[in-house]
């Protein structure tokens, strides 16, 4: 294939292009049908049900012929633009060779494996492919006991990790889901903005680390296999913690025999701008889960473990039906040789530190924003009712979630937080463009709420 590196260029003046207002009459008639059948949709979704018909580089077409600017990259996961041609080929290429042969060696796959294990930090050697990120957080969960015989985690408060039994009981619960699983435990996550000890860092020294101390005297047995977190929080809206937090953090569990697990289905393949997020801090974990971004918008995830634990893999019988097809690989390697080759993790940072300063110029001019945060791609803007009380101001979020998406803006609502995900690829003056919409839109609520 003859690949043109300017695939997924726009004429920004064009963009965005509305051809009728949003979601406009073959949207609501087709989600009207859908919908009849289909229940169980994210708020995305339900607070603006528009019908999707392609997707290019860095805008998403729906069924009306309204071009859109796409913040969202899907859900934090088309980070090198939607049908990149390198993926798309690759996924062709296998969709007409062999798409599934459970879990029996391929060519293609030995490849991805080779390339992976070589870009995963430190002795992260072990893997092993699956079809969802909430699969191999599972699978992750599983290898933490096997490999220390011990049952019991850790997690923290507003972390999100999937949606099956082991998963949401890291997570806070929904009240119909009824209880935690056993021996699942959380904790306050380093959040400064909204400290939960109420204390402000450097000076706390790093007190909710040390409380984790607490938690597994007063509450556990003692026997605690792993701590799971999040790098950064995505679905709580990009939560950066200090600096220091990850090292100690190590240490922390090295010092006590315990496994640290860092999900990064959502924040892997460049979206903070390196390859994993854990990278910014150079530390290594014991288990890593990698999704979304890995196969830029085909279902492939990935469990990763260190070599001294990689056998315990085995007792696990951690194979599935669809993890790790042919397809599946061809997109990983794919997308991991793009971000490589097209050196999408500098974009990323520096995209990230465009779009922070302009964040930051919103906040100076609106007062409901209360904080803006992030790290490369992966941003979020908070929306109080009260800069003092912090109270968050969740109809206002989805009041400028609808109001931007109205003028052209395809992104992720998350309450009163308004989550940011651009493509890596977009280019500044689109993504400035972007930040203007949303800037007006917070306007024009900000008029009308306060
Ligand atoms: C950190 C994290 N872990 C796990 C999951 C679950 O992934 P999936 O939706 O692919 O099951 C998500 C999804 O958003 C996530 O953000």
């Amino acid at each position: 294939m003859s690949y043109d590196p300017n695939w997924a260029q726009v004429d920004v003046s064009s963009l965005p292009d509305l051809k009728c207002t949003p979601p406009g009459p073959r949207s609501r008639e087709l989600h009207g049908r859908a919908s009849r059948i289909m229940k169980g949709y994210s708020s995305q979704v339900r607070l603006f049900p528009v019908a999707f018909e392609r997707g290019h580089g860095v805008t998403l077409t729906d069924v009306d012929g309204n071009t859109y600017i796409d913040f969202s990259s899907g859900i934090y996961v088309a980070g090198l633009g939607h049908c990149h041609p390198k993926i798309t080929e690759a996924v062709q290429k296998y969709a007409g060779r062999l798409m599934n042969c459970h879990d029996f060696t391929t060519p293609i796959k030995t490849q991805v494996l080779e390339k992976l294990a070589s870009i995963t930090p430190g002795d992260l050697n072990g893997i092993q492919f699956y079809d969802s990120g909430t699969a191999c957080v599972e699978a992750g969960l599983r290898i933490c006991r096997a490999a220390t015989g011990r049952l019991e985690f850790i997690s923290f408060h507003k972390d999100f990790h999937g949606k099956t039994m082991g998963a949401v009981s890291l997570a806070r619960l929904d009240p119909s889901q009824g209880l935690r699983a056993p021996g699942f435990f959380l904790t306050p996550r380093p959040f400064c903005y909204r400290c939960a000890f109420g204390m402000t860092h450097p000076e706390c020294d790093l007190y909710c680390l040390r409380y984790m101390d607490t938690v597994i005297q007063e509450e556990t047995s003692g026997r605690v296999a792993a701590i799971v977190l999040e790098p950064i929080q995505g679905w709580a809206g990009s939560v950066v913690p200090p600096d220091d937090y990850f090292p100690a953090l190590r240490r922390f569990c090295d010092e006590r025999d315990i496994l640290l697990f860092a999900d990064e289905v959502l924040t892997c393949m460049g979206r903070t701008g390196k390859m994993f997020c854990v990278d910014h801090w150079n530390v290594v974990p014991d288990v890593m889960t990698l999704g979304k971004g890995l196969g830029n918008g085909f279902p492939v995830t990935a469990m990763v473990v260190s070599d001294k634990y990689k056998d315990q893999v085995e007792k696990i019988s951690a194979s599935t039906s669809y993890g790790g097809n042919p397809m599946a690989c061809a997109a990983a390697l794919a997308s991991i040789e793009v971000i490589e080759q097209e050196h999408l993790c500098e974009r990323a940072t520096q995209l990230g530190d465009f779009l922070l300063k302009r964040m930051a110029q919103i906040k100076e001019a609106h007062p409901i924003v209360g904080d803006v945060r992030g790290k490369g791609c992966l941003l979020g803007m908070e929306l109080v009712k009260d800069r003092e009380t912090k109270e968050p101001f969740v109809e206002a979020g989805q009041r400028v979630y609808q109001r931007a998406f109205a003028k052209g803006l395809a992104w992720i609502p998350a309450g009163h937080v308004l989550r940011m995900s651009p493509p890596l690829i977009m280019e500044q003056d689109l993504a400035a463009k972007a930040m203007d919409i949303i800037e007006e839109s917070i306007a024009e609520v900000e008029g009308e709420l306060t």
